[in-house]
């Protein structure tokens, strides 16, 4: 039999175990997985692979592309740029957010994104749908029915930032539980205390500078947050998944809701479990702005923790890139702060450097996190996550000896920093292969005129 790609004799991330095998791909599908031989089959490419280490192509299940921040105004990526530093970097599927505004439909602003990003991505991606302004929106259990026949079964709420109209009230978050269960939907969350951060931003802002961030948005903002909405999770009956946790505290409320039976899962982000807040010191301190913000070692210490132990199951990046141009408009005001960081290209060396060979996470685990779990949880398995027949032959291809010093100046990135840069990371992939196409290797783009990503239907996500 003829295939159209064989990857021979790498170390592979299978079925939760290190094996070596070989990997025959056609027609884009895992078509055949077997021990290592002389193969007598024949390939138009063959990847050697020992040496190497084979994985799941990567799923950021949380990524900001062109985000839009007010008229004519966006995030520093767009998606062209975007999926670029995700390929590049070993991911291989991402899942942006809709937008939504007042009066518009949930659908449009579903048919709006992906419009915007189709042709115009190397990896496949999909949108969560944004979930604001719930008291205004026309039937909106219906208008979640029908978002999530058009394969997006997953919803995005914000318990912080009313003075963008993102926050949910209590009662909005219950009854889009509630609605969401009933639909066998997810409801992904943003938790922070909206209400403390405006009394504290307002204290602090204006003259604090840089450390009026972490002070406005204490880690309690997060986990009290957390722990509240897993409450009325727990109340509808319906499961929930907190994005990007910064803090301990927060692990600890995932861990005991879920230890309570209640379907609460977690993910954080390589900034939350690998920086901390002396970045905000010096003269460049601003441009590590995020929300929530980087907190302590001893939260990063206990995100690792709780991340091997399975009681996080996701990794993602919240990629929100701004340059330092946007970052530096903000004239010492917090509030005229862009909130983001760039992520995509460092998301699997930085987890794998800074989790796997420190010794904090097993790389099978790790790719439980990056790949298995946000698959299963965002409803993309078994066609993605994993290396099994029958799955899209995406893979992310790591050499474990090779390492490289970030240099915004070599990445995809549209921006001018990183704030990783100098580190020395192992974990940059060699290649990464999407659908069986070889679409970025050594950091490059092997195609960059053919964005050949597709937009990806979702179905039932899975609670873990
Ligand atoms: O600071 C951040 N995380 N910006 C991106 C938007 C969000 O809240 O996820
Ligand atoms: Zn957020
Ligand atoms: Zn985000």
């Amino acid at each position: 039999m003829s295939f159209d790609l064989i990857v021979k004799g790498g170390r592979t991330v299978l079925n939760k175990h290190t094996v070596f095998c070989d990997i025959f791909v056609k027609n884009g599908k895992i078509a055949l997985i077997k021990k290592p031989s002389k193969t007598t089959n024949t390939s138009s490419r063959i990847i050697d692979a020992r040496g190497l280490l084979v994985l799941p192509g990567i799923i950021d299940a949380h990524a900001h592309f062109h985000l839009r921040l007010g008229p004519g105004r966006y995030t520093a990526d767009d998606f062209t740029t975007g999926s670029a530093a995700a390929a590049c970097g070993g991911i291989t599927t991402f899942i942006d957010y809709t937008g939504q505004g007042p009066g518009k439909s949930l659908i449009k602003g579903l048919k709006d994104r992906v419009k915007e990003a189709a042709g115009h991505t190397y990896t496949d991606f999909s949108f969560h749908c944004m979930l604001t302004g719930w008291e205004k929106l026309e039937k909106p259990a219906r208008q979640m029915a029908e978002i999530i026949k058009a394969g997006v079964p997953t919803f995005k709420m914000f318990t912080a930032y009313g003075a963008r109209g993102l926050m949910a009230s209590d009662a909005a978050l219950f009854s889009a539980l509630k609605a969401a269960g009933k639909l066998g939907a997810l409801i992904c969350v943003h938790a922070e205390n909206g209400h403390i951060i405006d009394l504290l931003t307002e204290r602090y802002a204006g003259h604090k500078g840089i450390s009026a961030l972490p002070l406005s948005h204490p880690a309690s903002t997060e986990t009290e947050a957390v722990y509240r909405v897993s409450a009325l999770a727990a109340s509808s009956g319906a499961p929930v998944y907190f994005v990007h946790l910064s803090a301990g505290g927060s692990a600890n409320i995932v861990r005991t809701a879920r230890t309570l039976g209640f379907k609460v899962m977690g993910e954080t982000c390589p900034q939350y479990l690998a920086l901390n807040h002396l970045r905000f010191k010096g003269k460049d301190g601003h441009l590590y702005s995020c929300c929530p913000p980087l907190r302590t070692r001893a939260d990063n210490a206990a995100l690792w923790r709780a991340a091997a132990a399975g009681e996080l199951q996701v990794i993602a990046t919240d990629n929100c890139t701004f340059t330092r141009a946007q970052k530096n408009a903000w004239g010492g005001d917090i509030r005229k702060l862009p909130m983001g960081l760039p992520g995509a290209q460092t998301l699997l060396a930085t987890a794998y450097t800074l989790g796997v060979k420190a010794g904090h996470i097993k790389i099978e685990r790790l790719v439980e996190m990056l790949c298995e779990n946000p698959a299963r949880i965002m409803g993309l398995y078994p066609r993605k996550g994993v290396i099994k027949l029958g799955a899209d032959a995406d893979f992310a291809i790591i050499d474990p000896q090779a390492s490289r010093k970030v240099d915004w100046r070599t990445m995809s990135h549209n921006t001018d920093y990183s704030p990783w840069q100098g580190m020395k990371l192992y974990g940059f992939p060699k290649y990464t292969i999407l659908r069986g196409e070889v679409i970025a290797q050594d950091g490059k783009l092997t195609n960059p005129k053919n964005p050949i990503g597709q937009f990806q239907r979702r179905t039932k996500p899975e609670i873990l």
